[in-house]
């Protein structure tokens, strides 16, 4: 590496989330008093962005949004978390993405998505980010978008020899967030370097009717044998399964006192880019992954909760230590 920092571009929706706080979540004809009402910026973009960030990278962000102030408001936030933004674009006649949660006092949640802009995400959004996506030593994907657009981001995140992470999310799930889609993934989403699915997407990927432990290396197989050069399968608390095409290593979840679980898989992915942008090997990127993943779900919040380099380290040291 010389001299310069790590870059990354992350692809992904973004999202303002609405969080009202109240005493109980209201049932369905209910009504009830709130007590506090927050902003933030979220979703799989920003989460990401920001993760990369903190880690030390370079970052731009690819994504979509509404004509609306909400735009203005995700802009400023993430410009204050050092993510670039030049390549979100607007779609003036639409929403921004918003999730709309409650919150009770127990810290339980009901929430609401609307993706608004981010189902308008085109090829062409892409092709205005193509210089970033050529200069960048990682290109993250999420799922969650409209399946042209990440057949655009591979592809051309291939033609400029950029690495390429994705994070898919349900086939069921894809078919919701704009275009047409028989369920299945394109076959491009299996040309990338690094597919992170969790348990039951990648059981969905590889139709799988259940998937446990012991079935995800066999379900981690089937990914490799449709080109993917490693498949990550998330397993949550009980860490996760890296599968290549020599094998199959098991990395377990660092311990920590769970406060709220959100941002835990965009934290994962944004530092696995940032560790694999510094030319880590899988195995460290997933342990430094793994890691962050573990601290967002030490802190409540998703954006907010993403954890530095620094506290990431510090996990890490503690674990060798022990
Ligand atoms: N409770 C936990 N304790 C420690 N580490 C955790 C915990 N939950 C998640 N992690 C770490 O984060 C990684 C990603 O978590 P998980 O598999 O739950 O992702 P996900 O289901 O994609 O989450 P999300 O819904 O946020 O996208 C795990 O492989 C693990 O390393
Ligand atoms: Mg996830």
């Amino acid at each position: 590496m010389t001299g310069r920092s790590p870059r990354v571009v992350v692809i992904g929706g973004t999202y303002v989330d609405m969080a009202v706080r109240c005493s109980q979540i209201p049932s369905s004809g209910q009504s009830v008093a709130g007590s506090a009402l927050s902003y933030s910026v979220t979703g799989p973009g920003p989460n990401k962005a920001v993760q990369a960030a903190l880690c030390g990278c370079e970052v731009h962000l690819i994504s979509k949004v509404g004509g609306d102030s909400f735009a203005a408001m995700a802009r400023k936030s993430l410009a204050e978390f050092k993510v670039n933004t030049e390549y979100v674009c607007v779609a003036e006649a639409m929403n921004t993405g918003v999730v709309v949660t409650v919150v009770g006092s127990t810290g339980e949640n009901a929430a609401c998505f609307y993706s608004g802009a981010n189902s308008a995400l085109q090829p062409h959004d892409i092709d205005a980010g193509e210089q970033v996506i050529s200069d960048a030593d990682v290109c993250l994907v999420h799922g969650g978008l409209p399946h042209e657009a990440i057949v655009q981001a591979i592809r051309c995140a291939k033609v400029h020899g950029t690495k390429i992470i994705l994070n898919p999310v349900r086939p069921t799930e894809s078919r919701c967030i704009g275009g047409e889609s028989d369920g299945d993934l394109p076959m491009e989403y299996f040309s990338v370097d690094i597919l992170i699915p969790n348990l039951c997407e990648a059981a969905e990927i590889t139709d799988q009717s259940t998937a446990s432990i012991r079935t995800a290396k066999l379900i981690g197989s089937d990914i490799v044998a449709r080109g993917v050069k490693y498949a990550v399968i998330t397993m949550g608390k009980r860490g996760c399964m890296v599968v290549h095409r020599d094998g199959a290593d098991q990395i377990p979840a660092f311990d920590v006192e769970l406060v709220d679980q959100a941002g835990r898989g965009d934290a994962f992915a944004g530092a696995l880019a940032a560790s694999c942008a510094v030319g880590d090997d899988i195995r460290q990127a997933v342990k430094f992954a793994s890691a962050a993943g573990a601290l967002a779900c030490s802190k409540f919040g998703s954006v907010e909760a993403m954890p530095t380099k620094a506290e990431i380290i510090e996990l890490l040291q503690k674990e060798d230590i022990r």
